[in-house]
């Protein structure tokens, strides 16, 4: 069991790093193109996504074994970020396929997915602390 919850937290690390790649991309425009970077950020809202479906599974099989873990607000800062996602890549489609949008867009779509960067963070304080105390237990 304690093996298994560690699968998530790993799994949203990776997530983490395409994240912080694609947003480097983006702000420093080093190898920038905007194939290259719809790619990586459908992979990182991906991955975040799918991770976030793999958080709920294993919280049930711990529920199910009588194992009941203090998150504090992971879940609803989890669901916050999917809606993070979801505006913030419709704001990256919009710019694309309607330019004159673009100068009043644009730091909207770069500051919501900074943001969810930094909730990423967040997740990470409130998930590995709860971890530790469950190995640790
Ligand atoms: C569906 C996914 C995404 C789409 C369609 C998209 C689209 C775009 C577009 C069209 C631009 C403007 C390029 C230009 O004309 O200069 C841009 C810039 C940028 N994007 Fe994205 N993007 C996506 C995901 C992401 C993600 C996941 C991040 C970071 C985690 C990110 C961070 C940035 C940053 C920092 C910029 C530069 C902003 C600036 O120069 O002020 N994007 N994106
Ligand atoms: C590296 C960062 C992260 C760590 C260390 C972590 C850790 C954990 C742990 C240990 C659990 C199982 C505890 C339990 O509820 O019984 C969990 C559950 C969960 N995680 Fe994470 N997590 C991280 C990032 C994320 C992210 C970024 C998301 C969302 C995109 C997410 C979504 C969830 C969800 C939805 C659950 C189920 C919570 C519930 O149903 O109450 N996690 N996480």
């Amino acid at each position: 069991m304690k093996i298994v919850s560690v699968f998530h937290p790993l799994f949203q690390c990776a997530s983490f790093v395409v994240g912080v790649y694609n947003a480097r991309m983006g702000l420093t425009r080093k190898g920038f193109t905007y194939q290259r970077h719809l790619r990586f950020g459908l992979l990182y809202y991906g991955m975040a996504a799918l991770g976030l479906i793999g958080g709920w599974l294993i919280h049930e099989s711990l529920e199910e074994a009588g194992i009941r873990l203090d998150m504090g607000p992971h879940l609803e800062v989890a669901l916050l970020l999917i809606l993070f996602f979801l505006l913030a890549g419709g704001l990256g489609l919009l710019i694309r396929y309607r330019p004159t949008l673009r100068t009043a867009l644009l730091p909207i779509h770069k500051y919501l997915n900074l943001a969810s960067l930094v909730l990423f963070v967040y997740q990470g304080f409130t998930g590995f602390s709860a971890l530790l105390r469950f190995m640790l237990s």
